[in-house]
Parts: C-alpha cells; sequence; structure tokens
C-alpha cells in the first residue's frame, strides 16, 4: 500500500516534471523561431557568362537579377560574374558540376562534354532563319533539350537569341574556296570543326575571351560569330572582310544546377520560371536590336567589307557544307535533323 502511494507520488512527480519541460520547450521556440526564419540565409544563385554586360545576354542576366531581387526578396539572392571575369564557359559548365556556380547562358555550342545532341543546332543551314530556329526551341524537341541534361547535372530553363553567325576573315571573301588555307577559331563543337574542315579550314578551338588576342596576334586569321559580339570586341578592325551566310545562329541555353534547383521551394521555382519568361522576351527583343545596331556601327566604320551572298553564292556554300548533316546525324539523332526539317517545311 504504501509502496503503491509512493509509486503514484513518483508518477505524479514525474507527469509535473515532463509537463514543466514541455512547457519550457513551447516557450522557447515560441521566442526563437521568428528568429530562425529570419535569419535563414537566401539561397543564393551565382550566374556566370562571358560576353559583356551590354550584350544581350548581359543585359539579361542584369534584368533576371533585379526582378529576382524585387519579388523573391529575402529567399533568393543572384550575384553575377560577366564578361568571363570569373569562369570562360567550359569551367562554367564545370563549374556547375563541381556545385561551385548555379547558373550559366552558354551558346549551344559550348555544351559538347554534356551533350552531343545539342550539337544539332551546328549543322550549317539546317535552320532557315530565325523563326525557324524559335520553332523549333519551343517545340516538342527544343523542350526535351532544356532537360536532357539532368542526368548529368543541369537543367535548361530556356533559350536566350543571339543572332545569326557572320564568318570574318583577314583574306578577301565571296566563295567557300577562298578560305582554303586559314586558321579559324571556333567554339569546341564537332560540328563546327567538321564544317572548317570542308572549307580546308584549320579549326582552333578558343574561349570567347581569346578570340580578339587570337586576331590581334595572328594566331587565327578567322573567326564567325554574331554582329553584336564582332562589334564588342572589334573583331572587324583585324578580320575586316565579312559574310552574312546565315548558316548557323548563335543562341543560348540557360542553365541551373540541377541539384540546386530541384531543392528549391516550388512557389520559387514557379517565379524564378515566370521571372526568365519575362526576361527571354526582352533579350530576344534587344538581340535582334543590338546586331542590327552593331552590323550599322561595324558597315559605317568604313575599312571592312560585308557581303550579301545572292542564291547562287549562296548554293555554293550550301554544296560544300552539304555533308556536314548527313556525317553528324547519328550523334546529334535524326529524329531532332528531321524534326527541324519537317517544322521548316510546315513554315513555307
Ligand atoms: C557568347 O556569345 O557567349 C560567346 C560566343 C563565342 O564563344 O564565340
Amino acid at each position: 500500500m504504501y509502496n503503491d502511494y509512493l509509486c503514484f507520488c513518483d508518477i505524479g512527480r514525474v507527469r509535473r516534471f515532463r509537463l514543466a519541460i514541455c512547457r519550457w520547450l513551447i516557450c522557447a521556440a515560441a521566442i526563437c523561431l521568428p528568429f530562425v526564419a529570419v535569419s535563414a540565409e537566401p539561397a543564393l544563385i551565382r550566374f556566370s557568362h562571358v560576353t559583356s554586360e551590354t550584350s544581350p545576354k548581359g543585359i539579361g542576366a542584369k534584368r533576371f537579377k533585379e526582378l529576382v531581387d524585387q519579388r523573391l526578396a529575402g529567399k533568393v539572392r543572384v550575384e553575377i560574374y560577366p564578361g568571363a571575369r570569373r569562369y570562360d564557359d567550359d569551367r562554367a559548365i564545370l563549374a556547375l558540376l563541381l556545385d561551385e556556380l548555379e547558373m550559366a547562358a552558354p551558346s549551344l555550342s559550348k555544351f559538347r562534354p554534356v551533350s552531343r545532341r545539342l550539337q544539332v543546332f551546328d549543322i550549317p543551314f539546317l535552320f532557315q532563319d530565325l523563326a525557324h530556329l524559335r520553332r523549333f526551341q519551343e517545340g516538342p524537341s527544343g523542350r526535351e533539350l532544356l532537360t536532357s541534361m539532368e542526368g548529368r547535372g543541369l537543367r535548361g530553363l530556356a533559350y536566350w537569341d543571339n543572332g545569326p553567325r557572320v564568318i570574318a576573315t583577314k583574306r578577301p571573301l565571296e566563295l567557300p574556296g577562298d578560305l582554303k588555307g586559314s586558321v579559324f577559331r571556333i567554339e569546341p563543337s564537332d560540328v563546327t570543326a567538321a564544317q572548317y574542315r570542308l572549307l580546308d579550314v584549320v579549326p582552333i578551338a578558343l574561349p570567347f575571351s581569346r578570340v580578339r588576342d587570337a586576331a590581334i596576334t595572328g594566331l587565327v586569321n578567322g573567326q564567325e560569330n554574331s554582329w553584336s559580339n564582332i562589334a564588342s570586341k572589334r573583331l572587324h578592325n583585324y578580320l575586316p572582310n565579312l559574310i552574312e551566310l546565315d548558316h548557323t545562329y548563335l543562341s543560348y541555353m540557360v542553365v541551373i544546377r540541377a541539384s540546386f534547383w530541384n531543392e528549391l521551394a516550388e512557389d520559387v521555382r514557379a517565379e524564378l520560371e515566370e521571372i526568365l519568361a519575362e526576361v527571354t522576351a526582352e533579350v530576344n527583343r534587344l538581340a535582334l536590336e543590338k546586331n542590327k545596331a552593331a552590323r550599322a556601327a561595324i558597315a559605317a566604320s568604313g575599312s571592312v567589307k560585308i557581303t550579301e551572298p545572292g542564291p547562287e553564292q549562296k548554293s555554293a556554300w550550301k554544296a560544300v557544307l552539304a555533308p556536314v548533316r548527313e556525317q553528324f546525324a547519328d550523334v546529334v539523332g535524326r529524329e531532332l535533323i528531321e524534326e527541324a526539317a519537317r517544322i521548316a517545311a510546315q513554315s513555307n
């Protein structure tokens, strides 16, 4: 009996003790939780790119940061590393894979180490014009390519335009044979390398940050790029013969580290997607404007010759470069090439 009484007393004491602890914990949580929530660091997006801050991509990156600051304050923060200040594109892709970077927007020709299929965009004369390229990128194949590198750690969020590539050389240039024996800087794409080999040109893959020096020192005597990139690096001063073949388009994929993306809250991801859709429309409009202005400024500089090939001249280039499509059909995927051709036919 006495033992039972003692037992009840103990149980009572234990219960009171537990209750006190619970009350204390609840109070402590009530005091600390707001501070925990306030002091949680916003997710940091480190965004690297290689062009200037006034290029379409540079302005796009800054606009992306502005909108994130406005709409996701306290949840996400963006730091931009422009002009290859921290990473060239090949290193940026590596940094994304090594968790040292969250975002980049490399040219589609730079993804060769991660995806061979993206080289479909480098096949000469596959896309007839910018509208055709846009239809492909916004269609099922283009959307599938955005998510095709997830297994390798990258998720594509958007395509950004720059513009048609223009070939610029030191030598007079009109027909494909004029390039024989030249040395060209190219982006690191097997398809682009094959294109130049068909023209009897030696291709050297170099980062964008090295193109100007390579042209000045004579390491290369030719390269291809958009008007805005040629103007920003003043490449026309060293490579003054330019031809507008519209054989390929310089276009970017905005990519984010997949592991980072998957850890973000769903509402944050949705807001980032919305922001990117707005910025993409702005970048694409700017790209048209900037390339037009850059072409006009280069033409007005007086010391260049710009060739706009007529139909016969263009056919000669197409004939020489035609084998690239079959040579890379199995590498990039025949279905992608067929889809591009089908969409071209639809638009006519
Ligand atoms: C870029 O526009 O991002 C660079 C393209 C190049 O490497 O030529």
